[in-house]
């Protein structure tokens, strides 16, 4: 009996952040309010409305938000678990976060965010059919033909019998409202095209992970309290 081992995994995490129906909905507003004062319609018509680009990036700075970082805080800690890690002797911090706001057509193309570790992206605000969230792999270890996981032909012509975790290189999640989803910030993602949205409503944010103790330890950036800025600059 033959085996085949899976190494190598991407772990995304995926729960739910249950906020007061009056919370949700002053968030909401807060939110709309954001994009209305900031949209001046120069973004390309298909693209999504997002905060970090118009002037919204440190939303965790608005306490009609605090009960919801609060709650993401929880979920990162939960999702380091996965991973063994002992956040005891790590710090975490929110460096930014912003919301986006999609309406129609309008859609987030595949990117990532180099400049953190952590990366999440909560449904404040989604109907069912708005667009699904997407998720590419960059490695793809297990694609010994280059491009065959992505090729619009090989699909047309039925040369996979069956896709499945170990011949993809891009899968959709359908996030209900509430979920939360937790990745590696490396990892390329974005949202569906061609989907009509009915102002789906999603809050983002990248977390930095430094270490508590800097001594003997390398890879890990030292704490924050150690930096010293530049005096003159
Ligand atoms: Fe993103």
């Amino acid at each position: 009996m033959n085996q085949i081992y899976n190494f190598f995994p991407l772990s995304i995490y995926r729960d739910k952040i249950i906020l007061s129906p009056e919370n949700k909905k002053e968030m909401i507003e807060e939110i709309i309010k954001m994009k209305k004062d900031s949209d001046k319609g120069l973004k390309p018509a298909q693209n999504a409305w997002t905060g970090d680009t118009h002037g919204h990036e440190y939303l965790f700075k608005n306490e009609k938000f605090k009960i919801f970082y609060e709650e993401v805080e929880k979920h990162i800690i939960k999702y380091m678990d996965h991973f063994e890690l002992d956040v005891s002797k790590l710090e975490f911090y929110f460096q930014r976060s912003w919301a986006t706001l999609s309406n129609s057509k309008e859609y987030i193309s595949p990117h990532d965010h180099s400049q953190s570790n952590l990366s999440f992206a909560y449904y404040l605000k989604k109907e069912k059919g708005d667009s699904e969230f997407i998720l590419i792999d960059k490695l793809k270890h297990n694609e010994f033909i280059p491009q065959l996981f992505t090729s619009v032909s090989a699909e047309r012509n039925k040369i996979f019998k069956k896709r499945t975790t170990s011949n993809i290189a891009r899968i959709n999640i359908d996030p209900e409202e509430d979920d939360i989803i937790i990745f590696p910030s490396k990892t390329l993602h974005g949202t569906q095209k061609n989907t009509n949205n009915n102002e789906r409503i999603s809050i983002s944010a990248d977390v930095s992970i430094l270490a508590k103790e800097s001594k003997n330890l390398e890879h890990l950036t030292p704490p924050f309290s150690e930096w010293k800025k530049f005096t003159n600059n």
